[in-house]
């Protein structure tokens, strides 16, 4: 194994995450950051937050429209949007990366880029691979042949779906790796590659195990639980009832706040002792996926009563309703998930600060204003704390 590169002085936040148990917040000590998948959900609340830091962003991303981009520096204010360089291009061609790379040497870089979403990676199990794992090898390989411009850190966002169904009450990042499905198993090997590549090239990566994650601004509004039922909700054409699948009826799953994910991320960057390791990033709240629905309702309700009480009535109404889809083929049901994030707790300091409620009420709100008042502007980041 070639040695893993000297830290240097703390990135971000690493001396408070060795004091106290309150979550550190992280700092940013200046130089260039390289966002992958940066104008995604995560990673668009990442570049806001390392911008307000003040320091400057690099985003890779293939997706080549205007608006996520447009919407991105529509978020940050006027004067850092200087400070952010976004390059469209793919992980999975390596000349792409080459030319991301160029505006280096970064102090770290983000690893966001992915299939995010399991039924688009299952309809497509050629195009996941290729950009979950082959992409976040191409990433890889182009730092190690650069070493005098590797950064701090490579944080790599891997996810709690590489373990597969659960055995016991949670998983360790001991657990067996038993993620099956096509998107499980694409970031599975993207996971295994970046300690791959610290074990044999030293490259200073981070593996972060994400739980799912819910916030303002998530664009993913076709699959996923909160912002699908969101849609819903807040149809400009009258409050729809959000689904329930009848296969998830039984599930538990952890959620965690946008915030908490950036803080997360930060703080895996920032200190020298997480390069090499993996790590689970605790939530803050497991619940059933029914339980979920009704907490959105409830909230999307509650927020409604000040501005439309008749619309408000409506939604209470509604609820939700229970809709069988059947099983879709490459998508895995897992029933029951449970993080165990205390290695990274113990590493960092970290620990997921936002409520759920809150953070619901907060991405309500967001929602709101997107499908019902145009003129609202973006309603995004900084808002819990
Ligand atoms: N959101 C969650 O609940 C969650 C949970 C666990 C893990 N994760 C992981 O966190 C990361 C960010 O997730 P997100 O919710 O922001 O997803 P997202 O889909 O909102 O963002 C992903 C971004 O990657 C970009 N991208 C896709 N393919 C690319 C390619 N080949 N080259 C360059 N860019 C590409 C997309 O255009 C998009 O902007 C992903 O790696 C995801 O697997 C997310």
């Amino acid at each position: 194994m070639k040695p893993v590169p000297e830290a240097s002085p703390q990135i971000i936040g690493a001396a408070e995450a060795r004091t106290g148990t309150e979550c550190p917040e992280p700092r940013a000590e200046g130089g260039r950051y390289l966002v992958t998948g940066g104008l995604g959900f995560v990673g668009s609340h990442l570049v806001r937050h390392l911008l307000a830091l003040g320091v400057q962003v690099t985003v890779l991303d293939s997706d080549r429209t205007s608006t996520r981009a447009d919407r991105l520096r529509a978020g940050v204010p006027a004067g850092s949007v200087a400070r952010l360089r976004i390059v469209a291009g793919d992980v999975r061609r390596p000349e792409d990366l080459h030319d991301a790379l160029a505006d280096g040497p970064f102090r770290a870089v983000f690893h966001l880029a992915a299939y995010s979403v399991i039924e688009r990676a299952a309809q497509d199990p050629t195009g996941a691979i290729a950009t979950n794992a082959i992409g976040t090898v191409n990433l890889l390989d182009a730092l190690r042949r650069a070493p005098s411009a590797l950064p701090d850190a490579v944080v790599i966002a891997s996810t709690d779906k590489v373990y597969g169904e659960m055995e016991g009450s949670r998983y360790t990042e001991q657990s067996a790796l038993r993620g099956i499905g096509i998107y499980d198993a694409a970031k599975l090997a993207g996971d295994v590659m970046g300690q791959a590549f610290h074990q044999s090239f030293g490259v200073p990566t981070v593996v972060l195990r994400l739980c799912n994650v819910f916030g303002p601004d998530d664009r993913n509004s076709r699959y996923r639980l909160v912002p699908r039922s969101l849609s819903l909700i807040f149809d400009p054409a009258g409050p729809l009832p959000p689904e329930l699948y009848f296969e998830s009826i039984g599930h538990w799953r952890d959620y965690i706040y946008v915030d908490d994910v950036v803080t997360a991320l930060l703080l895996a960057a920032g200190h020298p002792a997480c390069r090499g390791e993996v790590f689970n990033v605790a939530g803050c709240v497991n619940l059933s996926t029914p339980e979920v629905l009704r907490r959105v309702v409830e909230a999307a309700a509650e927020y409604e009563r000040r501005l439309d009480p008749e619309r408000a009535e409506r939604i209470m109404a509604n609820g939700f309703r229970v809709v069988v889809r059947g099983q879709t083929p490459g998508v895995t049901t897992i029933s029951r998930q449970h993080l165990d994030g205390t290695k990274f707790a113990q590493t960092t300091s970290f620990r997921a600060r936002t409520d759920f409620d809150h953070g619901l009420r907060v991405t309500v709100r967001a929602a709101r204003a997107g499908y019902l008042d145009p003129t609202a502007g973006p309603v995004l980041a900084g808002t819990t704390r």
